[in-house]
């Protein structure tokens, strides 16, 4: 059989191949064991040495001919099988959006959103101040000196930078500091509060080292302990949903309040759960109190005009009760499906 009219036949053949699966039926058919090509190499051991030269030569070419062709040929298949892949996955944006899964808002972020709304309808600005705080703000002017006591009640990440007194810079353990700010720079009326980040050396399953809080200061002229029980007791109603929240004030020690107190929520547990609002068990939520006149004084507001309360709460505390969550670490290790259970839609779509 003539090679040439072989190679031929195979290359129209290969044409009309369309996938990888015709292209291994042609190599089969060619170039296999008892492949066309294959056969006309064992007709050589009946040739002369001469014509063997010749003929076995003009076949290996043949076959190198086939093969070259086959790969290009092959190469273009499997080009066009990713293209056409390409072409069917192509994302067309002017499109509306098919179903992908979105985004949740955090508990926490939910929170704080809430917080800001009802202080703000109640009349509160929203003041900021850093996370890293000079030892005075944090601690000093707040009348917790050097050997007092209460510097133990909060276990401190100091930092090696030290400020221009010395001592060294530290992350503010409650938002406390921003009253002393706020009040360095504005004189009364003022009525803020300062949502935010707060860091205590602390982990388990109800203390984190990074926590929030949102801190509340009015300062005026007549303020006292019953306006500030009427605002902290409207605020819990109205961020737990629960209008006959019954609540009880203690009284408690802060070195920047006094008289200073701590409020609690009722709860019960019922079917293992914690139903907030009746009951005769208490949870502690926040802090407060009337703002030691020491205070005013180190921020040169005049302490036999003004008077004013504040108050400090744990942000995480308040939304563990309010989603019946059990562990503050699980607001924090940044755990996908954990957000998407507990998460928030974002209301827009
Ligand atoms: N700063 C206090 C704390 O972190 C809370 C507090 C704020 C108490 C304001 C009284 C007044 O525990």
């Amino acid at each position: 059989m003539d090679i040439k009219k072989v190679l031929d036949e195979a290359t129209k053949e290969l044409i009309s191949c369309e996938d990888e699966q015709s292209i291994h039926f042609l190599r089969v058919k060619y170039l296999g064991k008892k492949g066309l090509i294959t056969d006309l190499l064992k007709t050589l051991k009946d040739l002369t040495d001469n014509e063997k030269k010749e003929f076995g030569s003009s076949v290996n070419i043949a076959k190198e001919n086939l093969l070259n062709q086959i790969s290009v040929k092959s190469e273009q298949i499997r080009k066009n099988k990713i293209n056409e892949k390409l072409s069917q996955e192509s994302i067309e944006i002017t499109f509306p959006s098919p179903n992908l899964s979105l985004g949740k808002i955090h508990p926490i972020s939910k929170t704080f959103t809430e917080v800001i709304d009802i202080f703000g309808n109640m009349g509160f600005a929203v003041a900021e101040g850093p996370d890293i705080e000079t030892d005075f703000n944090n601690f000093t002017a707040l009348n917790i000196p050097e050997d007092h006591p209460a510097r133990e009640m909060q276990d401190t990440f100091y930092l090696e930078e030290k400020d221009q007194e010395g001592k060294p810079f530290v992350l503010r353990t409650h938002t406390s500091p921003v009253q002393i700010r706020t009040m360095n720079e504005n004189q009364p009326p003022i009525k803020i509060i300062a949502p935010g980040r707060t860091y205590r050396c602390d982990s388990d399953s109800t203390h984190s080292p990074m926590f929030h809080q949102v801190e509340g200061l009015l300062i005026n002229d007549s303020a006292n302990m019953g306006h500030l029980k009427g605002t902290l007791v409207n605020f819990c109603k109205d961020f737990f949903q629960i209008n006959d929240l019954k609540t009880r004030f203690r009284p408690s020690y802060f070195p920047f309040t006094e008289p200073s107190a701590e409020m609690d929520i009722a709860y019960s547990v019922v079917d293992n759960q914690i139903k907030l609002g009746e009951g005769d068990k208490w949870l502690e939520i926040l802090g407060c109190g009337m703002v030691n006149p020491k205070v005013l004084d180190n921020c040169k507001i005049d302490s036999s005009k003004y008077q004013g309360y504040a108050f400090g709460i744990g942000l995480d505390r308040i939304t563990m009760l309010k989603y019946g969550l059990t562990d503050i670490r699980s607001f924090f290790n940044g755990n996908f499906n954990w957000l998407d259970e507990n998460g928030f839609g974002l209301g827009r779509f």
